[in-house]
């Protein structure tokens, strides 16, 4: 299976908020945990779907800074869900050439998580079909504090003036600085909302937002919103004419 859409027009970056695994649950009177288990297999067809599109990176949103305040036994659950994904999936992953990163505040995770993090990165750092990035712990006002916060040193450090800090040069300090620029946000679920994720980021990303549950988008799913995607005329802030022209 191939894409439809124009080659041309496949968004390089793609990021997915994966929201209404616990809607599906209930709609079938089970746990929400089993709704995340289903959601486990809606990334894996995605990532499947990603590859044979040719889409360079897929950018999930995993576990937000606000999601530890969810009851103890759901936030246990999804834990022990993402070690036995990272125990079951790098191999696979690995073998399809798929490069994972975590992003995050990742010193949450207890040492045991952060070392399989890390070594499940390593193992997979020379890949370059794919990159996955799994945000953790993460929130986009986080990362622009991080990144105030390293302009803020190198100041301290003399290294820089604070008026030599541009757009340019506190987007290098922002995470997956080093990918090609987001074009294209997906949130499943129904809300049309971006709960604090990639805010720096998502400044000309295209935003497509569906009703489908996530353990319901599949590779159908992805190809209709990378087709939607495609129509879209990306115009960074200059007129339609002036696009046309380039
Ligand atoms: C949001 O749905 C989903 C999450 C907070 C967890 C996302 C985790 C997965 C999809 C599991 C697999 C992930 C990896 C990377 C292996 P929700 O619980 O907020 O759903 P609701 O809005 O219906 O309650």
């Amino acid at each position: 299976m191939t894409s439809s859409a124009d080659p041309a027009r496949i968004p390089r970056h793609i990021a997915i908020v994966m929201d209404g695994n616990g809607r599906w649950a209930k709609l079938r009177h089970r746990p929400r945990t089993f709704g995340h288990n289903a959601g486990r297999k809606a990334v894996r067809d995605v990532v499947e779907g990603c590859l044979r599109q040719g889409v360079k990176v897929l950018t999930l949103f995993a576990f937000s800074s606000e999601n530890w305040q969810r009851p103890q036994e759901e936030v246990g659950a999804l834990m022990e869900l993402f070690l036995r994904a990272l125990d079951k999936e790098v191999d696979e992953l690995h073998s399809n050439e798929v490069r994972l990163r975590f992003v995050g505040d990742l010193s949450a995770f207890d040492n045991g998580m952060r070392q399989r993090m890390t070594a499940a990165m390593a193992r997979t750092a020379g890949n370059d079909a794919l990159h996955l990035n799994v945000a953790m712990n993460y929130g986009g006002r986080w990362d622009i504090v991080q990144a105030a916060r390293k302009a803020a040193e190198s100041v301290a450090r003399g290294e820089l003036r604070a008026e030599e800090i541009d757009e340019a040069l506190l987007g290098h300090w922002m995470s997956l600085a080093d990918l090609p620029p987001l074009d294209l946000f997906i949130r499943t679920g129904g809300e049309c909302r971006v709960s604090n994720f990639l805010l720096w980021q998502l400044a000309y990303a295209e935003l497509h937002f569906t009703d489908t549950l996530w353990p319901d988008f599949d590779q159908a799913c992805l190809r209709s919103a990378i087709e939607d995607y495609a129509r879209r005329e990306r115009r960074f802030g200059r007129t339609g004419e002036q696009v046309a022209q380039r």
